[in-house]
C-alpha cells in the first residue's frame, strides 16, 4: 500500500531560525503513528507542515498522493490544533453540528462523534462553559464528525485524566483498524506505547522512525522513556 503521508528533506524556518532540519520519512495508512519529543522539538510546527498551514523553506510534503494543503485534501484531512478550536458561544452539539453541516454530515453523525469523545452527556452546555480537557475533546469530535482519511491531532489528550487517556487511545485504534491514518503528537511516553510506529523528534532532528518494540528491542531497554534517552544519548556520541 501507498504511504498516506511523505516527507522529503523538509526544512521549515520560524520567525528567524530554521526549526525543523531536513526531515524525510513517510507515514503508512491505517496506522496511528506516534509524534513524540520534547517541547520545542517541532512537532506542531511539523503538523502545520502536513496539513498545509506552514511555509515551508524546502522539501516536499505530500498527503495522499497530493501536496500539503491542496483544496482536494480539505476534506480529507482532519488537523485539531493543540488550543482546542471550538466555537465558545455555541453549545457542544451546536459545534458538532456545524461542523458535521461543513463536511456534508448528518446530526447523527454529530451526535455519534460527541459519543466517541466522551461527550454525549455535555451536548446542552455552552462550550465556554466547559473544563480545557472537555472543551478539548469537543474540539476533537469536530473532527472526526467529518470521517477524514488522514487525522492529524496534536497533543490530544492533554489534560485529560487517565482513564479517558486510555478511552480516547482505544478510539484512535478503532479508526485506525478501519482504515483511517492517525498521526499524533505526545510529549508522554506512555502513549507511545499505544502506537503502531513511532516518530521521535528532537530540536528540529529526527532521532528515530520505529515502532515501539523494534525502539525497546535495539536500545535494550523495555521502558520507552529509556530508550528514547539512549537514543538521544547514541546521537549525541556520533556528533561528539
Ligand atoms: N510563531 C513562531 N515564531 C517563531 N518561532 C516559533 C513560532 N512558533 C514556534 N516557534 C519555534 O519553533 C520551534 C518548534 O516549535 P513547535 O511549536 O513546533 O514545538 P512543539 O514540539 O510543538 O512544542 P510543544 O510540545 O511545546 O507544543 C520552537 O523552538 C519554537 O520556539
Ligand atoms: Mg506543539
Amino acid at each position: 500500500m501507498t504511504d498516506a503521508v511523505t516527507v522529503t528533506d523538509l526544512v521549515v524556518h520560524r520567525g528567524r531560525r530554521e526549526v525543523l532540519h531536513g526531515l524525510t520519512f513517510a507515514v503508512p495508512p491505517g496506522q496511528v503513528t506516534g509524534l513524540l519529543g520534547p517541547s520545542g522539538s517541532g512537532k506542531t510546527t511539523l503538523m502545520r507542515a502536513l496539513v498545509g498551514v506552514q511555509r515551508v523553506r524546502a522539501g516536499e510534503v505530500t498527503v495522499l498522493g497530493e501536496p500539503a494543503g491542496s483544496p482536494g485534501l480539505r476534506s480529507r484531512v482532519g488537523y485539531v490544533t493543540q488550543a482546542p478550536s471550538v466555537y465558545p458561544d455555541l453549545t457542544v452539539r451546536e459545534n458538532a453540528r456545524h461542523f458535521a453541516a461543513l463536511y456534508g454530515r448528518t446530526a447523527r453523525d454529530a451526535d455519534a462523534a460527541l459519543a466517541d469523545v466522551g461527550l454525549a452527556g455535555a451536548g446542552g452546555q455552552l462550550v465556554g462553559d466547559l473544563s480545557g480537557g472537555q472543551r478539548g475533546r469537543a474540539s476533537l469530535a469536530c473532527a472526526l464528525v467529518g470521517r477524514p482519511e488522514v487525522l492529524v491531532l496534536d497533543e490530544p489528550t492533554v489534560g485529560l485524566d487517565p482513564v479517558l487517556r486510555v478511552e480516547l487511545w482505544a478510539r484512535f485504534a478503532d479508526l485506525a483498524a478501519a482504515g483511517t491514518t492517525l498521526l499524533v503528537s505526545s510529549h508522554v511516553m506512555d502513549e507511545a506505547a499505544r502506537c503502531d510506529r513511532l516518530l521521535l523528534l528532537r530540536d528540529g532532528e529526527l532521532l528515530a522512525d520505529s515502532t515501539p518494540d523494534r525502539l525497546r528491542a535495539e536500545s535494550g531497554t523495555a521502558d520507552l522513556d529509556e530508550a528514547f534517552l539512549r537514543v538521544v544519548r547514541a546521537r549525541e556520541e556520533v556528533a561528539a
